[in-house]
């Protein structure tokens, strides 16, 4: 882990690590932190992970497990022998799962990773939530979700930036909140639904903010980062 803690997590998703690497050679962990998800984990595997660690990037593993308690349990402590500083799983996995899955990183010990749990996906809205018969508002169902995390022991969440405050307000400073879906003024929303600006989501009490398409697709990621980060010291 690092000794300066950047708020932005760069999330790496690129069809191929060289993609990856040509971006991560030009920043630094002292300006963010990186994000594997799937397609990329999926490609490069736990090796490319344990080299981003060596190169002393806090790495968030974004793999959001949701399976049997025990497997999640697993999945979650072979995480943690990477070395990455946090992992997640789905909040809909319930509270066994969500149990199982601190069980998963204490097995790491002190040097664990922190362990948060995907309420509700950005890219979803009220009418998708409909689809699925949940008829209660994102934010209603976000806060329900966060309980049953919270009473499980995570450290946090992810949620949109837009239920941040509400999210501070009812569960206090404690909970990690890591918001994706944040989109500077002017660029793309893509798909994303809940969207944010990077010094909205701060100022509504995000900890820190994932951010993909608006760097990694940016004519020049770095001055895009830079650029970002800038705006959250003003
Ligand atoms: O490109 P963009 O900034 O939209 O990327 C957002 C990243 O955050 C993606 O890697 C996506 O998988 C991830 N994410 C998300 N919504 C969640 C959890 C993770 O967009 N609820």
């Amino acid at each position: 882990m690092s000794n300066i803690d950047p708020r932005i997590i760069v999330a790496l998703d690129y069809a191929d690590q060289k993609q990856a690497l040509e971006f991560i050679q030009r920043t630094s962990p002292e300006l963010c932190k990186l994000k594997v998800g799937n397609e990329l984990f999926t490609r490069s595997g736990p090796g490319f992970v344990a080299s981003l660690v060596d190169k002393g990037f806090d790495v968030f593993l974004d793999l959001k497990f949701h399976d049997i308690p025990n497997t999640v349990r697993q999945s979650v402590y072979a995480a943690g022998q990477l070395g990455v500083w946090m992992v997640n799983v789905h909040a809909l996995g319930g509270c066994s799962m969500l149990e199982a899955a601190r069980e998963g990183v204490e097995m790491i010990g002190v040097n664990r990773p922190y362990l948060i749990a995907v309420s509700l996906l950005t890219s979803m809205s009220a009418p998708g939530l409909q689809q699925l018969g949940i008829e209660q508002e994102p934010q209603a169902y976000v806060e329900r979700l966060a309980q049953l995390a919270i009473n499980s022991g995570l450290d946090g969440l992810v949620c949109s930036a837009r239920e941040a405050k509400g999210l501070r307000a009812k569960f206090g400073d404690a909970p990690l909140l890591v918001t994706p879906g944040i989109r500077p003024e002017g660029t793309a929303s893509d798909d994303q639904q809940r969207i944010a600006t990077p010094s909205q989501a701060i100022a509504d009490g995000a900890s820190y903010l994932v951010i993909g398409r608006p760097v990694t697709r940016h004519p020049d990621p770095s001055e895009a980062l830079l650029s970002i980060n800038a705006s959250l010291s003003n």
